[in-house]
């Protein structure tokens, strides 16, 4: 049965400008809008013929995409706000979210509903669906800690089909949806596993320098100290379109970190357990004297060197490449680090 409040939209050559956080103006074919997952799901059965032979694009918020042209497809876009208490045990409590649902409205309303765990991640831009594909990550936590499960519709048979976290595929910034899934699922809502007790976190530097020894240390205390220190580091992208940051930070092995470590005594890094290193990319980039480097229309962040900005608000997707490609070259020349982009490029 179909619900009955409807809200599907179908946009034909439309500007997607509002539609990703860098604020690049190209168009798309057709993009759709859509709230419940049956209408969606009604519509690419109904046209499966015409759905397969065009391309198409899953887009959340786009806060994670650079498109660097129009894009002759289909658009599917989820906007869908459900939540759901679907279970609760002694000490967790299961919440299942809709992928449209904004990310930072979910993170306030499950410490709003006391279900715990989320508060590192707060104000990360993007939605519930996103989260998943790349594992968001900050301050100490990801969202992989917490996802329960999700489900998805897989778009070459129609079927809706579960993913337990361990079948997620889940690393530092990735999952099975950027792998051996890519473009074959619509994730249709995502459960997180959320805690009735508090676990507070605050190991990250930034975080512990925010506190300076404060105790008794609330999740909310935390979401507010998180908000705080991103809005300081990082571009609003209404002011200055951004990705948040646009290359991941290097992982290397412990021969390769010996050789760095000798060359520059003041390298920032973060041990792992499996024994390699992940690298401060911004630091890197920083090191460089690369921040407020400008390449025609973006340019790199004055606060965050990891970040890169559509500095007049014209920039093109062409030169923000560019300008990746300019940071990429010198960060090679410099530490032999080949830089890998977080922004997935359309
Ligand atoms: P989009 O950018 O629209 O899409 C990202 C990918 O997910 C695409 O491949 C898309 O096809 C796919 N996708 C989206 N929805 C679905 C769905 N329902 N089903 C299947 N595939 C889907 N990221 C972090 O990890 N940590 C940070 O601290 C962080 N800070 C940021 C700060 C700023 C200012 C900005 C602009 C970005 C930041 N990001 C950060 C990156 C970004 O917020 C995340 O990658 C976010 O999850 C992207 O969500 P989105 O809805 O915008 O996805
Ligand atoms: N640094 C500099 N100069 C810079 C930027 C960073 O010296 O211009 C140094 C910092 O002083 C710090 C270290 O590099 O010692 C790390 O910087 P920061 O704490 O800002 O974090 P990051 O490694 O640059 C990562 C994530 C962010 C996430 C933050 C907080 C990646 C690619 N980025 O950034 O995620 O919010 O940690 O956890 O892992 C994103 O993925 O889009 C994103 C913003």
């Amino acid at each position: 049965m179909l619900p009955n409040i409807f809200h599907m939209l179908i946009f034909r050559n439309c500007s997607i400008k509002q539609y990703n956080t860098f604020g690049i103006d190209v168009k798309a074919s057709v993009l759709i809008e859509y709230e419940h997952d049956e209408e969606i799901i009604r519509f690419i059965v109904s046209h499966q013929d015409k759905c397969r032979q065009v391309k198409h694009l899953i887009l959340g918020e786009g806060s994670n995409l650079l498109f660097r042209d129009d894009f002759y497809g289909l658009i599917i876009h989820p906007v869908g706000k459900k939540l759901d208490l679907v279970n609760e045990d002694e000490n967790y409590i299961y919440i299942k979210a809709s992928a449209g649902y904004i990310w930072d409205d979910f993170v306030e309303d499950t410490l709003n509903s006391k279900a715990f765990g989320l508060e590192n991640l707060s104000l990360i831009p993007g939605t519930v669906g996103a989260s998943a594909v790349q594992n968001i990550g900050a301050y100490g936590s990801e969202a992989k800690d917490f996802i329960f499960e999700l489900e998805y519709l897989d778009l070459d048979s129609h079927e809706i089909k579960i993913l337990k976290n361990s079948e997620c595929k889940f690393a530092y910034r990735t999952s099975i949806f950027k792998n051996d899934l890519k473009n074959k699922a619509l994730i249709l809502n995502v459960t997180f596993k959320l805690l009735k007790f508090p676990n507070i976190n605050c190991d990250y530097a930034d975080i512990q320098k925010y506190f300076n020894n404060k105790t008794n240390i609330t999740a909310k205390d935390i979401r507010e100290a998180v908000i705080n220190i991103r809005n300081i580091k990082l571009p609003d992208p209404k002011k200055f379109g951004n990705a948040g940051s646009f290359f991941k930070n290097p992982i290397i092995n412990q021969e390769k970190f010996e050789i760095l470590r000798e060359k520059h005594e003041d390298l920032r890094f973060y041990s792992l357990a499996d024994g390699n290193y992940k690298l401060a990319a911004g630091w890197m980039i920083d090191k460089l004297g690369l921040k407020t480097f400008t390449h025609k229309g973006a340019a790199v962040h004055e606060n965050q060197a990891l970040v890169l900005i559509n500095k007049t608000g014209k920039a093109t997707g062409k030169d923000i490449c560019e300008l990746a490609e300019i940071i990429k070259e010198k960060v090679y020349q410099n530490f032999e680090i080949e830089l890998e982009p977080e922004v997935i490029y359309i």
